[in-house]
């Protein structure tokens, strides 16, 4: 999006259309593309293809988040989610960046782990040195596998064997096996090597092979991203920004030491990465499955970010984890919106998709300890809830946040009351308005 913008205040303000038209202006959406994403996308027919059994079709809202600036770039978050606040709070959190630069993110060459499972072995260490002697003819059939991420420059990057000599079922040998996938999320690639590779290991090892499969720990594939924000950019009209960061290292330090609130903690980081990996067809299981792991890698399940005050006063935050996604084959390909999403956000290869997802988890993770560290959690959701239920009574414009605030203030969010006030309202004098602090 060079010369064009990520920063829209008061975007969620907009009547849906022309946040819509604004956003498909940003990222060069052609008449049919913009169809997509106001019809599903998805026929019932590549419905009917994706997977089996299939009866219909389930619509999940395609929203964007605003103020993204990533490397330096300016980027929309195209987001596929069901829960309210997230991406009110994203887009807040992004603007708080832009304080500091906004993101920077960075991320490993997309290199996957195969794991080859290997029993029947007499001689563990025999077997492994058997192994390591044979690195070429291994490379040789596993690439034969899979020509086309050859031609794109991927391809076999190496062996690690690793002994498990007490199992419950005997002693076993695993033979990992690490492959450059290049744009692809990599699963159907490793698993066809996996399986093409594991004739020749059982051959040389003189085992029986069972599972040839990849794993969804990719901790070779990882992603990180850092921020840096001033205090003034965290001052809140209740909380001066030196107490906001505060509160925010407080809330990390809970997550450093108690694996009960890392758990939420990472759930939130989650929320956001997730929705990126649904709005651009990638398999989100396959990312928590290594997000939790790796959470876990010392033995102890811990944060995926880590937050701390630097010599100048600035908050500054950190979030690194594994980030198996791609823009090639799978339903990045099959999913028409997919590819909307993906042009979205104006990605042109699975590293850099994975780098705007590890910022988008920071963000998240940050926005999430700023509410919790200051008025807690449900005031922002309540609001958006009140919102809604506003808009539902009819309200429009101005009026939607007036009568928002007023169901908030008597904590009594119904549609009866929103009607009354609507009504109230449109017979009395007008006041000067109040907004709310999202984007
Ligand atoms: C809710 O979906 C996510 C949060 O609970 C995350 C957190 O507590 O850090 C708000």
């Amino acid at each position: 999006m060079s010369g064009r913008t990520s920063r829209y205040p008061g975007f969620y303000q907009l009547p849906l259309e022309e946040r819509a038209r604004w956003v498909a202006e940003q990222a060069g959406l052609t008449p049919e593309e913009q169809i997509l994403l106001t019809n599903g996308g998805l026929t019932l027919e590549e419905a009917d293809h994706m997977v089996e059994n299939v009866i219909g079709r389930f619509a999940l809202p395609f929203a964007v988040a605003v103020n993204f600036l990533i490397n330096g770039r300016e980027v929309l978050i195209p987001m596929v989610i069901e829960e309210p606040s997230v991406v009110a709070a994203l887009s807040h959190a992004a603007r708080l960046a832009r304080a500091g630069g906004g993101f920077f993110a960075k991320s490993e060459e997309p290199i996957m782990r195969g794991q080859i499972q290997v029993v029947d072995l007499p001689d563990l260490s025999a077997a492994a040195r058997a192994l390591e002697g044979q690195i070429e003819a291994i490379r040789a059939v596993a690439e034969a596998a899979t020509p086309s991420i050859v031609a794109r420059g991927g391809g076999f990057r190496g062996l690690e064997v690793v002994p498990f000599p007490d199992t419950p079922v005997g002693p076993m040998l695993v033979v990992y096996l690490f492959y450059d996938v290049r744009d692809a999320m990599g699963a159907n690639a490793v698993n066809t090597v996996c399986e093409a590779v594991a004739p020749l290991i059982a051959r040389i090892t003189g085992g029986r092979v069972v599972l040839r499969i990849l794993s969804n720990l990719a901790d070779r594939r990882r992603a990180w991203a850092e921020v840096q924000i001033p205090p003034e950019a965290l001052e809140t009209p209740d909380f001066p920004g030196d107490m906001v960061i505060q509160g925010i290292l407080e809330a990390q330090a809970l997550a450093e030491v108690d694996p009960y609130r890392a758990a939420t903690h990472n759930k939130g980081i989650m929320n956001g990465i997730d929705a990126v990996a649904l709005a651009t067809g990638n398999d989100w299981r396959a990312i928590e499955a290594g997000a939790h792991a790796y959470a876990a890698r010392d033995g102890r399940y811990r944060p995926l970010t880590r937050w701390w005050r630097d010599e100048k006063g600035a908050l500054c935050g950190r979030i690194e984890l594994p980030l198996a996604v791609g823009i090639v084959g799978g339903a990045t390909q099959a999913h028409p919106l997919a590819r909307v999403a993906l042009k979205i956000l104006g990605v042109s290869s699975a590293r850099e998709l994975a780098e705007m997802m590890a910022a988008v988890g920071l963000a998240q993770n940050l926005a999430a300890l700023r509410a919790l560290a200051t008025e807690g959690i449900q005031r922002g959701h309540m609001t958006l809830h009140a919102r809604q239920i506003a808009m539902a009574a009819g309200a429009t414009g101005e009026e939607t946040d007036r009568i928002a605030e007023r169901l908030v203030a008597e904590r009594n969010i119904r549609l009866a009351r929103a009607r009354e006030l609507l009504r109230e309202l449109r017979g009395s004098a007008t006041e000067e308005p109040q907004r709310g602090e999202h984007g």
